[in-house]
């Protein structure tokens, strides 16, 4: 449905459908779907948002694309190769140029570590350059997501929650990955820092040409990143489009209802100065 400008999108989604085999709240009758032939695709260096309420599909459709959950038909299409018949090999290729931004950093930063530790472990299990080099690599990293190299040295636990974001987004960087999978990458965080972080994700996408898919259950989060929009309801794309037609005539019901509960919010500057969160 998407067209991709410049060739081949970078990912394409094709009619992908997943059902868990036991509803997570033991429903009497079977559960519904958690994806319904579900078909979307990124352009490189593009932005696709992902929205929904809670429970349809958002995450489950992350997990198909990052390969972590196997869909029962349907193709994800990376790069021109179908990731379902990747082989060990063709998968670590995959996982180096696809990598995951989630809700909680905690989830990917070893609490006992200094969080430098974790970024350099990503380069060390990718061999991202010579050994040597990899030190000034992670303090780039660290430039790059606007901490200061001294937060290197801290832990997990010494960090603001926006301060953790920014290293789980260095760690996903590690890779010099081609694309991000970003789940609900900024609801856990207050809301003027939520700002900051989606002011990230815009220059990742700017100045490196990353992709991303960027999921979240807030339209008022997912129109400033995103250059065009997938509505999930009840595991089914609903509504697909860039993001200002999306935004500025909504077909769909239930998206509409999903506008109508965003509050106003003024536009992020393109360009503010990066307090260090
Ligand atoms: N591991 C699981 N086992 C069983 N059901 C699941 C599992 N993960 C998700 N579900 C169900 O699939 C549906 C979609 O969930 P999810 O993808 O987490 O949605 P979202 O991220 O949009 O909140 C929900 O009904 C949820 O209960
Ligand atoms: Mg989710």
């Amino acid at each position: 449905m998407t067209t991709a400008i410049g060739g081949a999108p970078l990912l394409s989604v094709e009619g992908v459908t997943k059902s868990y085999s036991h509803s997570r709240w033991r429903r009497r009758s079977e559960p519904a779907p958690a994806l319904r032939n579900v078909s979307v695709s990124v352009s490189r260096g593009r932005t696709l948002g992902i929205v929904g309420e809670s429970g349809s599909g958002k995450s489950t459709l992350g997990r198909c694309i990052l390969a972590l959950t196997r869909p029962d038909s349907g193709a994800i299409i990376f790069e021109g190769s179908d990731v379902l018949a990747l082989n060990r090999r063709g998968l670590s290729e995959f996982r180096r140029r696809v990598q995951p931004v989630f809700q909680d950093p905690y989830s990917s930063l070893d609490p006992r570590w200094p969080v430098g530790r974790s970024v350099r472990e990503s380069l060390d299990s990718f061999g991202i350059g010579s050994p040597s080099s990899r030190d000034a690599r992670m303090l780039d990293l660290f430039d790059r997501v606007g901490l200061d190299p001294s937060f290197s040295t801290r832990l997990p636990a010494e960090l603001s929650g926006g301060q953790r974001q920014r290293v789980g987004i260095a760690a996903a960087l590690a890779s010099e990955p081609q694309l991000i999978i970003a789940d609900e990458p900024v609801s856990a965080l207050d809301v003027s820092v939520q700002a900051q972080i989606l002011n990230l994700f815009m220059d990742l996408q700017n100045d490196l040409g990353v992709g991303c898919v960027f999921i979240t259950h807030d339209l008022s989060v997912v129109e400033h990143v995103s250059d065009e929009i997938a509505v999930l309801y009840r595991g089914e794309v609903v509504e697909l489009g860039q993001t200002e037609q999306i935004m500025g005539s909504p077909v769909h019901d239930y998206t509409r209802s999903l506008l109508s509960s965003v509050p106003c919010h003024p536009p992020l500057a393109s360009h503010p100065p990066f307090p260090r969160t």
